[in-house]
């Protein structure tokens, strides 16, 4: 068996590269050589992000991004739109609550995306929301929302549409100023192929307007504050010096790529464990897969907790299982990060020695037959 494969919905496995840089000798943030790198970063994060706003790091976990939101565009007492289709949606309607907002709930079935019409139809009878927010991606229920129809209807709108991107950016097309979202966000143990520990917050015109007037108390996650260094070169706290460099890796990569030529990359990524997983007689969870994650349901009579378990502990794949109301029926595979071929067809045929080994039919070597010329058929074409 060869070495153990990380297709988590983050964290993500790392490029080789960057393990190296993350393991170079420290740098002093204050340098000529670290500013150098900050200016490249901030630029090409802007690409990355699709927009010609400043896109700011944040040295946090991607909730911290969601919570510098908040902070920074929801004045106590206002009302939200939260839709909730997931565990993520539950955070972010939790956390705008313990702020003082008045959230209005859209609870989608899991698995299920929203309906763009459900949220015309609530901020027309609702017309004082004043902040709309979404996940790209539920990673709970791996399941994509249509974001762009989305921003359609809350730009026309005076309400700000804020999108947690957590597990989006960089996965799959998130087009910030061209859909007109308000403020985005992206975390770096997912699409962006580093180490948990820093998000990455974009704001709109319209929402840094909002911001300089907001009246809610923040410090920390205080975006204006952090803005204004970056103007002046640096960032307001001490920087995150090896993810930095990292990530200077990880963009100049990806801008080498093409970023529509990388997304292709991924929704690749993704068709094949959608593919393998059916021919395998899987179905999947989500009726709006998304390209970052895909979460399959567990055979009828397998305990998918266990599933998960043996498959980790005996074949060293480790990918997540369900959470709530999911708990036991599903398995997430990720699609983020640095990924080669045989980490894929490894994946699918280690999945499929497990499910065999709870007595499901299944033919592991044929799984192994059909992944590798599923690729041959389906090449990457650089
Ligand atoms: C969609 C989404 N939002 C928010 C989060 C929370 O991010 P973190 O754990 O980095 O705080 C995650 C993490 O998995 C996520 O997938």
């Amino acid at each position: 068996m060869s070495n153990a494969i990380l297709l988590a919905p983050g964290p993500v496995q790392l490029h080789p590269e960057v393990q190296k840089i993350l393991a170079q000798p420290m740098i002093h943030h204050r340098t000529p050589e670290f500013d150098t790198i900050l200016a490249r970063v901030l630029e090409n994060l802007k690409s990355f992000f699709q927009t010609k706003h400043p896109v700011l790091i944040q040295t946090s976990t991607g909730s911290g991004g969601m919570e510098a939101l908040i902070v920074n565009l929801l004045n106590q007492g206002e009302e939200v739109l939260a839709i909730v289709s997931g565990k993520f949606g539950e955070r972010w309607a939790d956390m705008a609550e313990v702020y003082g907002g008045r959230v209005h709930r859209l609870n989608c079935d899991w698995g299920k995306p929203v309906d763009p019409a459900a949220v015309k139809k609530i901020l027309g009878e609702n017309p004082n929301i004043k902040l709309v927010l979404t996940q790209a991606t539920e990673t709970s229920t791996a399941t994509a929302h249509d974001i762009k129809a989305i921003a359609e209807i809350v730009s026309k709108t005076e309400a700000l549409l804020l999108v947690d991107g957590i597990t989006a950016v960089g996965a799959y097309d998130i087009r910030m100023d061209e859909w007109k979202i308000d403020g985005l966000v992206a975390g770096s143990q997912k699409a962006v192929m580093l180490p948990t520990g820093l998000c990455f917050v974009c704001l709109s015109e319209r929402a840094w307007a909002k911001a300089k007037a907001c009246k809610t108390p923040r410090f920390y996650f205080d975006l204006q504050k952090e803005l204004k260094s970056n103007q002046k070169g640096e960032t307001y706290f001490s920087s995150a010096v090896a993810h930095i460099k990292a990530l200077d890796f990880v963009l100049s990569e990806i801008s080498k790529t093409g970023l529509m030529k990388h997304f292709a990359e991924q929704r690749r990524r993704a068709d094949f464990t959608r593919e393998i997983a059916k021919q395998m007689g899987l179905s999947l969870y989500s009726s709006s897969p998304s390209d970052s994650v895909t979460a399959l349901n567990v055979p009828e009579g397998i305990d998918g907790a266990k599933l998960r378990e043996h498959l980790e502990k005996k074949y060293l794949v480790t990918v997540m299982g369900g959470q709530d109301q999911a708990k036991g029926k599903i398995i997430r595979i990720g699609h983020m990060g640095y990924i080669q071929e045989v980490h894929l067809i490894e994946t699918m045929y280690r999945l499929a020695l497990a499910l065999k080994d709870f007595s499901f039919n299944v033919e592991p070597e044929k799984v192994k037959s059909t992944s590798t010329t599923w690729l041959e058929a389906h090449p990457f074409e650089q």
